[in-house]
């Protein structure tokens, strides 16, 4: 059994990831909306990969004994000023969850509970790849500018994305 302030934690960490899923989720269809196609496929396929970092919380929680309880998802933003600006808070979103991680690791040393460290150095990982990620879209973005065929070279790259 998980300890009640580590079990609390990990539930809020359920809402948190399919908060980002619905973010990101939002983001795609504003692509969509833009006629960039390759900018959505990827937002999407990071929407699945968030409904499955939440799953795995989600599968940890019951594997340690405990149960899950749902909670409210917010209205995500619906509109972004260009795909440069979409991006870096796309950036500064997976640095807030970066920190979430930090903190239910800390939180599990705290607990002494060293099954929930080790399913969270998976997460920690995962989080260098996501910022790293958004970071080398943001510098693409950059160099692309104000040019509207640099745009559409950079939408044909993401939609290259594998997943679906
Ligand atoms: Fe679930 Fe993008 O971190």
């Amino acid at each position: 059994m998980l300890s009640k302030p580590l079990h609390d934690a990990l539930n809020e960490q359920i809402n948190h990831e399919l908060s980002s899923a619905y973010l990101y989720l939002s983001m795609a269809a504003h692509c969509d909306a833009e006629n960039l196609p390759g900018f959505a496929h990827w937002l999407r396929v990071q929407y699945r990969e968030e409904t499955e970092h939440g799953m795995k919380f989600y599968r940890y929680i019951y594997d340690r004994g405990n149960a899950v309880t749902l909670k409210a998802i917010a209205q995500p933003p619906t509109k972004f000023k260009s795909p440069l600006e979409l991006f870096k808070q796309v950036l500064e979103h997976e640095k807030k969850v970066t920190g979430l991680i930090n903190d239910l690791y800390a939180l599990a040393t705290k607990e002494k509970d060293y099954a929930t460290q080790t399913m969270l150095q998976w997460f920690i990982t995962e989080q260098v790849e996501e910022e790293k990620n958004a970071t080398a879209i943001i510098e693409m973005l950059k160099m692309v500018g104000d040019s509207p065929v640099s745009l559409m070279m950079a939408d044909r790259q993401l939609a290259a994305r594998a997943g679906s």
